[in-house]
């Protein structure tokens, strides 16, 4: 991987955040507190981009190629942590302190509306033409808050059920056939059944959401003004589901600690039959990195995740938007950059390459034929998103500490889960942020909602996604 222009700065949390992330694992290989820096360093770096270290390689080699494009308007890179609410909390606490380090946020596709709606972030609704004909709809779509674009498309990321071809002959299209196919093949091989992100964080609220939308339901009614998360059996439905998982072990070893990466390990040990992940995976388990060689490179094949009826497919929309930050003293280079990131095909095409995948429309077409392409282009147009309100991290808390405990069997009562999220659903149509106080929050290792596992996070440069 080139790294010849870009300084890597893992970005050094700043006071008690720093023991939040002891708590939870560091940034990618890292002590917190340090900087790392590339071989080669930006001469003279005039701005920021702040983006998360999950896919570290792929970001790094596009900044690389800016900086060779661009040797008076270099950009410096600020790998956050891997994991979403983690890289959340970091941006959150260079607006309270008005530090303004980062120019450019890689905002995770659920955070546009939070941060449009606090004055976080700058509106870009002047450049809609340069991206209107280039960007996927739902990465256009994911970043606008209120008709309005706020932010330019980069990567996006959709769910894949990845399942072992040497074990499985046809992938499950329910998810009770995918809990007996474990059950049968567990009677002959000893082996994990299923793999996906179950630790309590947002992976697990992307994880519960596509079962929940497999049953049929839906977070908020049509016109977005009341929760219907209750509506229907759809939430008992997923939530029974993994409580019977858990209970069977049908979920693999570790199940409910694993980030993405955890059980990226586990699948590509040969330690799974079946995978939810994104799609960063596929190359990683076809064995392309040298040194994390692949048990499965040639038993695994990838398929759209199961839905409870069998119909249809079923995925999360992921991903990443970057946007401009209000505190920023460059914001007309930040501009330039954010657009070219999300026009320029040599760009889009080490994305393309490298993963996550990107947002260019041309490059579904280009590479239709590819498998991997194949699938995308095949379960993009019944993606999901999750709700893009402002009170979505709320939301996704509340889902987090109430639908954890019920299916690890911890103790608590799946009705009064089930009526909290919904609750929290309520709640987040009308919330208003207090910024500083998410920041005092997210310094507080010990608060609820922030707390982290020691094996959540990977831990070398590949690891990814989260
Ligand atoms: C991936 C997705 C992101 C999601 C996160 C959850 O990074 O791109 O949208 O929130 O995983 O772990």
């Amino acid at each position: 991987m080139g790294r010849k222009r870009t300084i890597i700065r893992l970005v050094g949390l700043v006071g008690a955040l720093a023991l939040l992330a002891a708590a939870c694992g560091d940034p990618p290989g890292e002590d917190p507190d340090d900087t790392e820096e590339a071989d080669v360093e930006a001469d003279d770096p005039q701005f920021t981009w702040a983006v998360t270290g999950a896919d570290a390689a792929t970001h790094e080699e596009i900044a690389d190629l800016w900086n060779e494009e661009n040797p008076d308007n270099q950009v410096q890179l600020e790998l956050l942590p891997a994991e979403a609410d983690d890289q959340r909390a970091q941006m959150f606490q260079d607006q309270v302190t008005e530090e303004g380090r980062f120019d450019v946020l890689g905002l995770d596709v659920i955070w546009t509306g939070e941060f449009a709606d606090n004055d976080l972030i700058v509106p870009l609704e002047e450049y809609r033409d340069e991206i209107e004909d280039v960007s996927i709809p739902g990465a256009i779509e994911s970043s606008e808050w209120q008709g309005e674009l706020w932010a330019i498309p980069y990567s996006t990321n959709f769910g894949f059920l990845y399942y072992r071809t040497d074990l499985v002959d046809e992938p499950p299209e329910t998810w009770d056939e995918l809990f007996d196919m474990v059950q049968q093949i567990q009677e002959e091989e000893d082996i994990g059944g299923y793999a996906a992100q179950g630790d309590s964080y947002e992976g697990f609220v992307v994880n519960y959401l596509e079962l929940f939308w497999g049953a049929g339901g839906e977070v908020f009614t049509e016109g977005q003004d009341a929760s219907a998360f209750l509506e229907g059996d759809a939430a008992e439905t997923a939530i029974t589901w993994l409580q019977d998982a858990f209970d069977e072990e049908v979920l693999a070893p570790g199940f409910n600690t694993a980030v993405e990466d955890d059980a990226r390990n586990l699948f590509q040990a040969g330690d799974a039959i079946f995978m939810r992940n994104w799609p960063y995976a596929v190359p990683l388990l076809e064995g392309q990195e040298e040194d994390d060689p692949s048990e499965v490179e040639d038993d695994f094949d990838i398929a759209p995740l199961p839905t409870f009826d069998g119909e249809g497919t079923m995925s999360t929309l992921g991903g990443l938007n970057n946007a401009v930050s209000a505190l920023s003293d460059n914001q007309d280079q930040a501009i330039e950059f954010v657009l070219w990131l999300a026009t320029s095909d040599e760009a889009q095409n080490i994305l393309a390459d490298m993963q996550p995948p990107p947002t260019m429309a041309s490059i579904y077409e280009e590479r239709a034929d590819d498998e991997l392409y194949g699938l995308l282009n095949e379960i993009q147009e019944d993606a999901r998103a999750r709700p893009p309100v402002p009170g979505y991290n709320s939301f996704s808390l509340a889902a987090q500490d109430n639908l954890h405990p019920v299916y690890t069997d911890a103790g608590a009562d799946p009705t009064d889960a089930l009526q909290a999220v919904d609750q929290a659903a309520e709640e987040a149509l009308v919330e208003e942020i207090d910024i500083e106080e998410e920041a005092e929050e997210a310094d507080d290792p010990d608060d609820e909602g922030e707390e982290g596992d020691e094996d959540d996070e990977g831990d070398d440069e590949n690891d990814e996604d989260g």
